[in-house]
């Protein structure tokens, strides 16, 4: 298949120009706030808030974007572009609600880092902790913002303990802020060693004002009350006599985290985050295919599907897959291979979202998203490449969390529940599980990693396929693939089971129990020791 035009000086530099990552959070800790105001440094809106306005005022017609309004939440990921100095900056949105889903941790295979934003009156929260534990698996770089510095917040020190502690990962202060609450003036930046002293600006709408000086300046002492200057440059005195030097391999390692304070909805340390971000956070990252690393600059182009996304706008009726881009450059109506089938296909109608606005995707570089639409017979995790052999083996599959029985309200309509719900496990909406001991009639057995899915999919299916469909809660919580540790397993090999676990096979034929709590597993382990007990699917 011909290669494209781009010159090898031209893919590098627009390679080392990109960064692309995901903002994770709890709900309610700024995740929103602080992606509208790094669009605000990136020119890519005048004044702050319609991010906002978007999380408040959804008037789309679609059914897809109707669930999300009765919610109030953000279901369906976006993929926000802007430049920013010399960078092109891709952020991937992640869904920011309590019962979050698999989409959410899809989109973190996708990004080259993370930047985790934390209420400062809070610390860690459940939510931040998984994602975060999802970025740690895969060894993303992670930067952290302690917002919401304008408010009573907890001890510094006891934050960064917290990442220590709580989260398991080493923390290094970049900047330090200068008291909260009423109280909060600035923050101090420890490698160039000079104070942002930021004036407040109404409803932080505008790029805030900051002055630059050293700690010693008398303005520094003078701005901030003398308990509060006293305790700053103590504890700076402490963070300096532990000693540890900044350690940039450890932080693309993911084992330490650059810590930064402020604000993000009075702009208080924003475009300090922003600046470093872009100076420290990696480039897009190579990726293996059967074991072989394919750089980001390989003239090939290639790139896996980590979102599906069907009938987003009635209007078109259509289907888009999201593909992030791992080498080479993306031409619209390039031709390409979808290397899990062989077929080529013509990528020609290609875009990239803003908001609810589409653009044309004419060229992209690895690192970039593109949404592809038309009915292609994609699946999440598939290769796209000019290249036949390659193959990425990218997208992890998460063990569930959440089970039930998916019940079809009119067998007049069963035809129609089969093709939707074959339509929604395609897109990885839910997973289905077949039990081994079979039962008489068809109602299928679901998984989902939060009960969320299971909405998303009945909203659907009776919107777009109208069929109505009931869910019956299973009362399992874990999903453990099974396999025997010597030799085959022969079909009537069995573990011994008790205490209210069900035997299944994954859609791979996979041996899976499904088991009601971590206790009844742990005991199920024991008895079976002869047993790999895995969170994670088994390898083809
Ligand atoms: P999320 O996407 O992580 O869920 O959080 P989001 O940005 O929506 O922020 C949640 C709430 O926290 C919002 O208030 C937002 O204004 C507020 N917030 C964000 N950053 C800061 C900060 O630095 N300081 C303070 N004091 N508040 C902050 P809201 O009342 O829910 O919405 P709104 O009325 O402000 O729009």
């Amino acid at each position: 298949m011909a290669e494209s035009t781009v010159t090898p000086a031209e893919l590098k530099r627009e390679v080392a120009r990109r960064r692309s990552f995901a903002i994770i959070s709890h709900p309610d800790a700024g995740k929103t706030t602080l992606t509208e105001k790094f669009l605000l440094y990136g020119g890519a809106l005048n004044l702050a808030g319609s991010v906002t306005a978007r999380k408040d005022q959804r008037t789309t017609t679609s059914d897809w974007m109707e669930l999300e309004k009765q919610r109030g939440i953000s279901i369906s990921s976006t993929v926000l572009q802007f430049d920013y100095k010399d960078c092109v900056i891709n952020i991937l949105d992640t869904p920011g609600h309590k019962d979050f889903s698999e989409d959410t941790y899809r989109v973190l295979t996708a990004v080259d880092a993370a930047v985790m934003v934390v209420d400062a009156g809070k610390g860690i929260e459940a939510q931040t902790r998984k994602l975060f534990e999802v970025c740690r698996k895969r060894g993303v770089p992670i930067f952290t913002f302690m917002n919401k510095m304008d408010r009573p917040a907890r001890p510094s020190l006891e934050l960064l303990d917290d990442l220590e502690n709580v989260l398991g990962i080493h923390a290094f202060p970049l900047n330090w802020p200068l008291g909260d609450g009423p109280r909060f003036k600035g923050v101090y930046d420890r490698e160039k060693k000079q104070v942002h002293l930021f004036e407040r600006t109404p409803k932080g709408a505008f790029k805030a004002a900051v002055e630059v000086s050293d700690i010693s300046d008398p303005r520094v002492k003078e701005k901030l009350d003398s308990d509060v200057y006293d305790q700053v440059t103590e504890e700076l005195e402490l963070l300096d006599g532990a000693g540890a030097d900044f350690d940039l391999a450890a932080v693309a390692a993911g084992e330490l985290t650059p810590v930064f304070f402020g604000s993000a909805a009075n702009n208080f340390g924003v475009q300090l985050l922003l600046d470093r971000f872009i100076e420290l956070a990696p480039p897009p990252a190579p990726r293996t295919s059967a074991g072989k690393t394919i750089e980001p600059t390989a003239p090939e182009f290639s790139a896996f599907v980590f979102k599906i996304q069907a009938n987003m706008n009635p209007k078109h009726r259509d289907r888009v897959s999201f593909v992030r881009i791992v080498s080479g450059k993306f031409e619209r109506d390039m031709n390409v291979y979808h290397t899990r089938t062989g077929d080529k296909v013509r990528l020609s109608n290609s875009m990239r979202l803003f908001a609810q606005d589409r653009e044309t995707v004419d060229d992209a570089y690895a690192g970039d998203v593109a949404g592809l639409v038309g009915n292609h017979d994609f699946l999440i995790g598939d290769t796209l490449s000019t290249k036949k052999s390659l193959s990425f083996d990218e997208i992890p599959r998460f063990a569930p969390e959440c089970f039930a029985w998916l019940n079809n309200a009119s067998t007049a309509k069963f035809k129609r529940f089969r093709a939707g719900l074959s339509q929604m496990l395609k897109e990885g909406v839910v997973t289905e599980f077949t039990p081994i001991e079979a039962t008489g009639s068809y109602v299928p057995l679901l998984g989902a990693v939060g009960p969320l899915q299971f909405e998303v999919l009945q909203h659907r299916l009776q919107g777009e396929y109208d069929a109505e469909t009931r869910i019956e809660p299973g009362s399992w919580s874990l999903a453990r693939w099974l396999k025997k540790k010597e030799g085959e397993t022969l079909e009537e090999d069995r573990p011994e089971m008790s205490m209210g676990i069900t035997l299944v096979r994954d859609a791979h034929g996979y041996l899976v129990a499904l088991i009601p709590s971590e206790w009844v597993l742990n005991t199920f382990a024991e008895k079976n020791s002869d047993w790999i007990v895995s969170d994670s699917p088994f390898p083809p």
